[in-house]
């Protein structure tokens, strides 16, 4: 897991926190020295966590990182910590989401435009605690505070283990071939009552 110099307490109130571009927590209050204070640790946390996830996914450079959250307005980084645990304050998982406009061919092979597709960016839970059941939380904690569901979402690129991790707990498992490095599966153009994935 990942241990910091610095507190981290003053950023995880609660285990799971959301960070915009602002790189603030989506529950912070204070005044601007402390909002100083906590970005500069924020930004710390999500570079190392960027790092881990790019190595465990045997990336060349990471796809996450405090300053290219900074200059993207439709993305959220989830982080998650573990306080008070067995190894003290430590954080374990980064889970980075967001909108884009894509050409995306539905299940007949017709090029469609969508805007604002909902996307899943970055997934990485610590080594020490993957297989846990900690991915699981994480992203359904996600899941309520987007109103999104599973088979709405496009993913940048799946390793096998998200494969399989979207597989086991969502059904996930008929793709729907791309061009690009997206993967999306069956469902994504179906049309259901609180659906906006048509509509853009
Ligand atoms: N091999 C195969 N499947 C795996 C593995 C693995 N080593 N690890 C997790 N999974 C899948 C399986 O379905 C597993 O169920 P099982 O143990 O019954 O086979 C399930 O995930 C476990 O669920 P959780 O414990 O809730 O998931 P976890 O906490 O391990 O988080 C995650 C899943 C984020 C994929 C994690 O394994 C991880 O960080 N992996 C390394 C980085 C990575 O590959 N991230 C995804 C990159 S792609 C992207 O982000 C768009």
């Amino acid at each position: 897991m990942a241990k910091f110099k610095f507190d981290i307490k003053c950023i995880f109130s609660q285990p799971v926190v959301q960070i915009s571009s602002n790189l603030l927590p989506h529950t912070f209050i204070g005044d601007r020295r402390m909002a100083m204070d906590v970005t500069s640790k924020v930004s710390q946390i999500i570079d190392r966590l960027g790092e881990l996830s790019a190595v465990a996914q045997k990336l060349s450079k990471p796809i996450t990182s405090a300053q290219k959250l900074r200059m993207s307005e439709n993305q959220t980084v989830y982080l998650m910590a573990d306080i008070n645990g067995c190894d003290g304050d430590v954080v374990i998982g980064l889970l980075k989401i967001g909108t884009k406009n894509l050409y995306l061919f539905d299940s007949s092979g017709q090029t469609r435009k969508i805007d604002k597709a909902r996307c899943i960016l970055d997934f990485y839970i610590h080594e020490s605690r993957q297989r846990m059941g900690v991915g699981k939380i994480l992203f359904d904690i996600m899941l309520t505070e987007e109103h999104w569901t599973p088979v709405k979402c496009s993913v940048d690129r799946p390793s096998e283990k998200l494969i399989q991790f979207l597989k086991k707990y969502y059904g996930l498992e008929k793709i729907i071939p791309q061009a690009n490095k997206f993967v999306l599966y069956e469902g994504f153009f179906d049309e259901d009552e609180d659906d906006d994935v048509n509509r853009g």
